[in-house]
């Protein structure tokens, strides 16, 4: 088989207050409470999983809850931000008036090139982005030789040829009352993060993930910074949800501290338990330490660390959500896995009832 991952499954923040990010994801993003359940790991806290279209791989944010825990901090080897899918520039602009009408800061829409993109903060400070699907990767190269050349972006992308007071004055004009069915965002467009050393960063995505390098270019608010992409590429297509991005930074760069507002893994797709058991075998005769599959009840899994550290998992597509509560009911109850049962009266007393 070739070890060519679909793209992402989910990726798994920190957050301070459940509640609170309930209330962000659900009500200001649009975002479906798919799974309510504890932290496996620390079974009196919580781990809510937000996604669409009853929680598909590719959708999936995914929050714990560490009340007491010191914020975190973006840095080399861990994750600047994760930015979530939109159809064009209108939607993106009506983002960015939605956004706002909830008070939350919206920066951009900047034009990135191969995207349009609008930036934020979770309440905990979780850098967000939503980004449009075009205009793609071909626009500086041709689609079936991405990744060869190095891209000096046009100068009005870059901070020394773009009007800021003109960004920032750019919205819809309408007000946006509620999120519309054409705003529905669709899931993970890319995550980025930082690297001190891109070339080992890439050679690890292909060989562990079978991602290939599709872009090299700068970071176009730090151009001094490289920013390299990779994805799901076959030399005609690009798969949507497959897009790795990493900022290379300097040795000396500080690194990523784990904690509030931050990412904390993220997690690639495996078709099935017996693609998920090859993957494995694939990794350990990389030479990358691999840990046991681990079952998530919602998925099984296998965790590994890139080379600056950044955690990541593969998980299967199978089961899903529906596996414990029926799929038009999903989220509503606090669910447990079997071996959590017999304490569920305990956890239920120590953790802040959600609405
Ligand atoms: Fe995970
Ligand atoms: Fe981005």
């Amino acid at each position: 088989m070739s070890f060519v991952t679909k793209g992402f499954h989910h990726t798994t923040h920190v957050c301070s207050d459940a509640g609170r990010t309930l209330a962000f994801y659900r009500d200001v993003l649009g975002f479906d409470l798919v799974k309510k359940t504890v932290n496996f790991d620390m079974p009196t806290t919580y781990h809510l999983y937000f996604g669409k279209n009853g929680g598909s791989p590719g959708t999936l944010l995914t929050y714990f809850e560490w009340p007491y825990a010191a914020r975190g901090r973006w840095g080399a080897g861990g994750v600047h931000h994760v930015a979530l899918g939109t159809t064009d520039r209108d939607t993106l602009l009506k983002w960015k008036r939605w956004l706002t009408s909830n008070d939350v800061k919206v920066s951009g829409p900047y034009n990135r090139g191969y995207f349009h993109s609008i930036y934020f903060q979770d309440p905990d400070g979780q850098v967000l982005e939503i980004a449009t699907e075009g205009p793609g990767f071909d626009i500086d190269e041709p689609m079936d030789r991405l990744g060869e050349l190095m891209i000096t972006p046009d100068i009005s992308r870059l901070p020394q040829g773009r009007d800021e007071a003109e960004i920032a004055a750019q919205t819809w004009p309408e007000p946006i009352e509620a999120i519309t069915p054409e705003m529905d965002l669709w899931g993970i467009h890319h995550v980025t993060g930082h690297s001190k050393d891109l070339v080992a960063a890439g050679e690890f995505y292909e060989r562990a993930l079978g991602l290939k390098l599709i872009k090299k270019t700068v970071n176009q608010d730090v151009p001094d910074l490289l920013h390299y992409f990779w994805a799901n590429y076959d030399g005609e297509t690009i798969l949507p949800g497959s897009d790795m991005t990493l900022f290379g930074v300097n040795h000396l760069a500080r690194d990523a501290r784990e904690g509030v507002g931050q990412t904390h893994h993220i997690a690639f797709r495996a078709d099935d338990d017996e693609q998920l058991g090859a993957w494995r075998e694939h990794l350990l005769g990389q030479g990358i330490a691999v840990t046991e599959i681990r079952d998530r009840n919602y998925f099984k899994s296998i965790y590994f660390n890139a080379p600056d550290g950044l955690r990541i998992e593969i998980a299967t597509d199978p089961p899903g959500f529906a596996i414990d509560e029926s799929s038009d009911a999903l989220g509503r109850e606090l669910k447990l896995p079997d071996w959590l049962e017999s304490q569920r009266a305990e956890i239920e007393t120590k953790i802040p009832e959600l609405s």
